[in-house]
């Protein structure tokens, strides 16, 4: 498991029982559950979003509420959704590196 998905932000309390919906991460298999948003699903098993464009420190959203901006998340089709409102859907794929920084 690489460094940067080793510990998770959030702790799930409900919804253990919801179906499972895989996805990605540069890569990896996870799951999330069935009516998680994207922050959720990603906070639940990693300990970031992403990293800022500008300082390359970690970032895990910030109003929760669709309001800030700060959870852009991208799929490897290169399409950027908002992780606070987007649900989760099988099969999404999230890039947190850039290609051939490497
Ligand atoms: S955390 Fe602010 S818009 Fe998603």
């Amino acid at each position: 498991m690489a460094a940067h998905h080793s510990r998770s932000q959030f702790q799930r309390h409900f919804r253990r029982d919801e179906a499972p919906i895989p996805f990605t991460i540069d890569g990896i298999a996870y799951s999330g559950r069935r009516g998680d948003t994207v922050l959720v699903a990603i906070m639940s098993v990693t300990d970031r979003l992403r990293q800022s464009e500008f300082t390359s420190e970690p970032r895990a959203g910030f109003c929760l509420i669709g309001a800030c901006q700060d959870c852009f998340v991208t799929l490897a089709c290169g399409m950027r959704v908002r992780a606070c409102t987007t649900p989760l859907e099988a099969q999404m794929a999230f890039i947190t590196r850039e290609s051939g920084n490497e």
